[in-house]
């Protein structure tokens, strides 16, 4: 890999990240193709990378009642969404007690216990084992509070923010202040640039799913790479509009860009703007926010819209992504529902483009050329850094 290169400054006076790419380029992709196509380095990823730190793992929305069960895959592990009684999201190892069977594959609501299929012990909201019938052979052997707590659900650590539930597979402490105060700590540098926006104010308004042919990084590479917007989704606006953007990376696992006057200069998407979110000062009225969270949450701000793709990596060349729009709650009633249908549209539309270009980039992977890419200095310094994260934590060489 090559030495930090000094930033840039475009004629356009757009700032550029400092990062590995060099000009002229090195001849060299940062990462090798099989990063993209192989299944070992893909399994490496689930590990390294999915099973450790803080990942997105769903929708708050999904959970919409006390009692609501929600089945997730996370680092290829399946896990339990549960919403309990004091309207808390928990989550849970999907995996029963006794034998270790999943407790559900499809969504559910219950009434107030989790119920096995297999021998039909039931587990409370909170997790606790709360009966095992004929578990000492005896009818109405009862599980006292000791044995419901040491056979209780397995939690994971998990955290909600912005109606996004993330999950921490390989945190110990498991406790929600702990998980609060270490996933604010994670996020800090955003929630600092975002403070300025009510994230409790937020009302879902769709949500789509993808099934992207391709490998999780190419999704989120094509997420980080502004170049392609006047090219594939002229809609957006000028050209000019389209390629003014800042590099910005608040930490290295907190990568993107901002269009300071993108909601003006490109084309608008709705015809009536929707409420702010929260005290927006007049100055950042206009800017658009890009940011990938490494690894798994794509978030695209704008004053009046939040928009997110969280996604699970299924094989090397699939994704799932889960896309959904957000906007104040004030937006919620009828008098924005052509606001918000045109809003979502245009949003998904953009990544509906995408689509062919995912599939192509991962198609190009399985070329012996592939291993010599070259990202170019002026526009993918964040591709590359975001690259050198995944190289360097799922030991790529
Ligand atoms: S495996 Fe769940 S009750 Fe036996
Ligand atoms: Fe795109």
């Amino acid at each position: 890999m090559t030495t930090a290169h000094a930033a840039a400054q475009p004629l356009s006076g757009n700032h550029i990240a400092a990062g590995p790419l060099t000009e002229p380029p090195s001849g060299r992709s940062l990462l090798p193709a099989r990063a993209y196509t192989g299944e070992d380095e893909f399994r490496a990823e689930q590990r390294l990378i999915f099973g450790a730190g803080w990942v997105w793992a769903g929708y708050a929305h999904w959970l919409a009642e006390p009692g609501a069960v929600h089945p997730v895959t996370v680092a290829g592990q399946p896990l339990l969404l549960v919403l309990d009684e004091q309207h808390r999201i928990r989550v849970f190892h999907n995996s029963c007690r006794h034998r270790g069977m999943t407790l559900t594959e499809e969504p559910t609501v219950v009434r107030k216990r989790i119920q096995c299929a297999y021998h039909c012990w039931s587990f409370g909201l909170d997790g606790k084992l709360c009966a095992a019938p004929f578990y000492g052979r005896a009818k109405g052997t009862a599980v006292d509070a000791e044995l419901g707590d040491r056979l209780a659900l397995v939690p994971v650590a998990a955290h909600v923010w912005a109606g996004l539930i993330f999950v921490d597979l390989a945190a110990a402490d498991t406790d929600p202040q702990a998980c609060a105060a270490d996933f604010t700590d994670r996020l800090a540098p955003l929630l600092r640039r975002w403070s300025h926006i009510d994230f409790d104010r937020l009302h879902p308004i769709e949500e789509r799913r993808f099934d992207v042919a391709a490998n999780w990084k190419l999704v989120v590479e094509n997420f980080l790479d502004f170049y392609h917007l006047p090219f594939i989704h002229p809609q957006v606006g000028p050209v000019a509009a389209a390629l003014d953007i800042d590099d910005l990376v608040l930490r290295p696992d907190i990568m993107g860009g901002s269009y300071p006057r993108g909601a003006v200069g490109k084309a608008g998407k709705t015809e009536k703007r929707l409420p702010w979110l929260g005290e927006v000062p007049a100055e950042l009225r206009e800017r658009q926010d890009i940011f990938c969270v490494f690894p798994n949450a794509l978030l695209f701000l704008e004053a009046d819209w939040f928009q997110v793709i969280g996604f699970d990596p299924l094989a090397p060349d699939r994704t799932l992504e889960h896309m959904a729009v957000f906007v104040d709650r004030t937006a919620a009633g009828a008098e924005y529902a052509g606001t918000r249908t045109q809003l979502a549209e245009a949003l998904f539309a953009v990544n509906e483009q995408d689509l062919p270009i995912l599939r192509r980039l991962q198609a190009g992977r399985h070329s012996p050329a592939a291993d010599a890419t070259n990202l170019v200095a002026a526009w993918d310094q964040i591709t590359a850094l975001f690259q050198q994260r995944v190289a360097d934590r799922a030991n790529h060489r």
